[in-house]
């Protein structure tokens, strides 16, 4: 059973860690896999603009690196419960399609998504044939 709840006070407490001076908007999110592991993670933003990454992509990249690589939900807590960005969504489909994803907002509700819901007809890995030797 995914706590939902539980997984989501780990994104506000990631949250709390973001960096971003820039836009001022804090996100939180929390990777949860099959062996019970929690990965979190915060935007970080850049003076450059560019080089800033998403919660979700740093939780999701983080648990990679701790070769945590059955992700079975996320959740993403910002103050307004908004949903993630498009390339965070690519990187959902790539690394947790089948995740349960759970929205948090401020006031404490959390709503529940999908990755499929979330990036309909989606480029994907199974998008492309084999590569051929030549
Ligand atoms: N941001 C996220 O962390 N996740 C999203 O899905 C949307 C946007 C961050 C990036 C940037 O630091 C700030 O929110 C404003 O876009």
């Amino acid at each position: 059973m995914i706590d939902a709840e539980a997984l989501m006070r780990e994104a506000r407490e990631a949250r709390e860690q973001a960096y971003a001076p820039y836009s001022g908007f804090k996100v939180g999110s929390a990777v949860l896999d099959a062996d019970g592991t929690v990965s979190p993670g915060c935007n970080v933003e850049n003076a450059a603009f560019g080089p800033t990454i998403c919660a979700e992509r740093v939780a999701l990249t983080g648990a990679v690196a701790r070769g945590k690589t059955r992700p079975v939900a996320i959740a993403v807590m910002t103050e307004p419960g908004v949903t993630p960005c498009g390339v965070c969504r690519q990187v959902m489909l790539e690394l947790g399609p089948d995740m349960r994803v759970f929205i948090g907002n401020g006031e404490g509700q959390i709503s529940e998504t999908t990755v499929q819901e979330l990036l309909p007809g989606a480029f994907g890995p199974n998008s492309m044939p084999e590569p051929t030797a030549d």
